[in-house]
């Protein structure tokens, strides 16, 4: 396993993230990660639910910062790493969807939520590798499997994740968002694409400085959305 981190193995946790935060208390350090094989309340984006069955991969890590970090960036930046890691055992294009989906042919495969605690960072990250049984039928359609991963041990595919993660971290930490702008464009899921974020509807050209969602509205206006819900319009 990675030799920066300490990795605590759970077959059942309630949420990594969760677990983590409470540890936080206790004064463990950072690069701490929980690992947990299902979760019974996994926790999404908006405090939606992430269905964590057995045959995902399921994590948390903890990352000490020397400020206040910048939220939507580092989600960007911490799916560069996962997708960096990911593409060393898979040859599909798999892309970042803004500002914490990672995609494969149109379907959400795995999200990011990053939280932030005074100044410790948890980066939480779901997989979804082995198609379960069953899905919910709101998924359907929806969600999409890293199938090809099935046979790799999870360990290893965690171990190439967090080598990428912290490597990033650390140059995220002194540099910010630019140096990765450039490759983040490259993984770009919505890049080309009509779509509406909340109120404001455009297509999407460009990434900002902090990792921005940079928009050309219809009346040729570049609009800068710093948070909001992704609803897509059409194809490329
Ligand atoms: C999203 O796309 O909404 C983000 C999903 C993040 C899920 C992961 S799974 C490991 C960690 N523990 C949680 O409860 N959530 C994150």
């Amino acid at each position: 396993m990675n030799n920066q981190a300490q990795v605590y193995y759970f077959s059942n946790l309630d949420s990594t993230s969760k677990y983590l935060k409470e540890l936080i208390s206790q004064g463990v350090s950072s690069n701490t990660v929980i690992w947990a094989d299902k979760q019974s309340q996994g926790k999404g984006r908006q405090g939606r639910e992430w269905i964590s069955p057995p045959g995902g991969l399921y994590f948390s890590v903890l990352l000490f910062s020397s400020s206040v970090p910048v939220k939507p960036a580092f989600s960007l930046v911490a799916g560069e790493a996962v997708v960096e890691a990911l593409k060393l055992f898979s040859n599909k294009n798999i892309q970042i969807k803004w500002p914490n989906d990672i995609m494969v042919s149109g379907r959400k495969v795995g999200g990011i939520l990053c939280e932030s605690l005074n100044k410790n960072l948890i980066v939480g990250v779901g997989l979804n590798i082995k198609h379960p049984a069953k899905i919910p039928k709101k998924l359907k359609g929806k969600i999409g499997y890293l199938s090809d991963l099935e046979c790799i041990p999870r360990e290893k595919i965690l171990e190439k994740i967090l080598t990428h993660l912290f490597l990033y971290w650390e140059h995220f930490q002194k540099e910010g968002f630019s140096p990765f702008r450039e490759r983040q464009l490259q993984l770009a899921y919505l890049l080309n694409r009509e779509i509406i974020v909340d109120d404001c509807r455009g297509r999407m050209v460009d990434y900002g400085p902090s990792g921005e969602l940079i928009l050309l509205t219809e009346e040729n206006e570049r609009k800068k959305i710093i948070q909001g819900s992704v609803k897509e319009l059409g194809g490329n």
